[in-house]
């Protein structure tokens, strides 16, 4: 399935509605003995490479604005070294900032994290927040069910409560009857479904994956990003995924930040950036994307009145759009969004254009200014 953004869409579940935005503001982080010092030369336009070469410093974020939607899930990509990570350990100040907020909480009721007392941030890392690593990170000695409620065995909560949270979660992911399996007994796409079911059993709005699936072999992978989003479905927790793989951003991403040497290159929806890449670098990082499973129809119906002819789904990718319009003989379709209101036509000549990337406009050209992210 490959129209699996669109429970981003969808505003009919109304209870429980996760509430907790997360929002990055001005954050900027360099790494070395004096920070603050160099904040200023990099406030001026100092870039990684000089700042390094100059004054012996790593820039690992410059300047990150995003505003996360509450329940939905944000993706951050980049190549390796570009500042994932080091942003989303940024979210429970796992890393303090050299400059910058970051806000968590209903719109109008944010907190700010950053100036959060050790004891209020405990709290929020507790219960606000969720982690998942690539490394699974499961304690060896303990079976599925324990590693699973150790994050409420921790806060105190009752032997039985924590009990029945876990087994739910455990069932939910796929793992009914490994309870009492240790983690050496399972594969490691099992373990990180464990990875999953405990996160999801501290039951906090924030759930922070960091490079939670690129462990795993490519099926196994694909089928996590299944589990993931029909979970995401339910549960609606504001999540932040990163990922180096483009495929896989644009699978599950509500939005895709793309982050370079520590900048965001581009950031929007995933139609947005394979539509509309801003410049040439993000341009290159999309050039091999399959288009035609990642555009939607709607995107390229053009606003004409219904036409007599098959009928797509908003939704649906272009690809199988056009599969649809091959097998009924026919070169053009009516494009319907939720609950059956026409959007427009969509045309056989249209979708084989979008398929096609554009020209990159060699004016966007932008400005070089990095070291390879590969090499650290
Ligand atoms: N503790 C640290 N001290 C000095 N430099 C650091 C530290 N942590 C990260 N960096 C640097 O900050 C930059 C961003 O690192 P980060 O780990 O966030 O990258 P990443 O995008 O997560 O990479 P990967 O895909 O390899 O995990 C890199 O240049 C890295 O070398
Ligand atoms: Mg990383």
């Amino acid at each position: 399935m490959d129209n699996t953004n669109e429970n981003s869409t969808q505003v009919t579940n109304t209870e429980s509605t996760n509430t907790v935005g997360i929002e990055i503001r001005n954050l900027t982080k360099i790494f070395g003995p004096e920070p603050e010092r160099c904040l200023e030369y990099v406030r001026q336009g100092m870039n990684k490479k000089a700042l390094r070469e100059k004054h012996g410093h790593i820039l690992g974020l410059h300047n990150i604005n995003i505003k996360m939607k509450p329940g939905a899930i944000q993706v951050i990509m980049g190549l390796s070294g570009s500042g994932k990570s080091t942003l989303l350990r940024h979210i429970n100040r796992l890393i303090e900032p050299t400059a910058g907020q970051i806000l968590a909480g209903a719109e109008g009721q944010q907190v700010d994290v950053t100036a959060m007392s050790t004891k209020e941030l405990r709290e929020f890392r507790q219960k606000q927040t969720a982690m998942v690593f690539q490394k699974f990170a499961l304690f060896p000695h303990l079976t599925i069910q324990e590693n699973t409620e150790y994050g409420l065995k921790i806060q105190g909560v009752k032997p039985k409560v924590r009990a029945d949270t876990a087994v739910k979660w455990i069932e939910r992911v796929g793992l009914k009857g490994y309870e009492d399996s240790y983690p050496n007994q399972l594969s490691g796409g099992m373990q990180q479904r464990v990875g999953l079911a405990r996160a999801l059993t501290n039951d906090a709005p924030i759930l922070l994956m960091d490079e939670a699936f690129s462990a795993l072999d490519p099926l196994i992978r694909t089928d996590m990003q299944s589990v993931l989003l029909d979970i995401q479905q339910e549960v609606e927790k504001t999540m932040v995924f990163i990922t180096h793989d483009l495929d896989e951003a644009l699978r599950i991403g509500d939005q895709i930040a793309i982050l370079r040497a520590g900048k965001i290159a581009q950031q929007g929806t995933g139609q947005q950036i394979v539509l509309q890449p801003a410049n040439e670098y993000i341009a290159s990082f999309i050039r091999d994307v399959n288009r035609g499973r990642v555009i939607y129809s709607r995107i390229i119906a053009q606003p004409l009145p219904a036409i007599d002819g098959p009928t797509v789904d908003a939704t649906l990718v272009i690809e199988e759009t056009a599969r649809l319009l091959s097998a009924e003989g026919k070169e053009a379709a009516n494009v319907i969004g939720p609950k059956g209101r026409h959007l427009g036509v969509i045309t056989m000549p249209d979708i084989i254009a979008a398929m096609v990337p554009p020209h990159a406009d060699p004016d966007d050209e932008d400005d070089d200014d990095d070291e390879p992210e590969e090499k650290k």
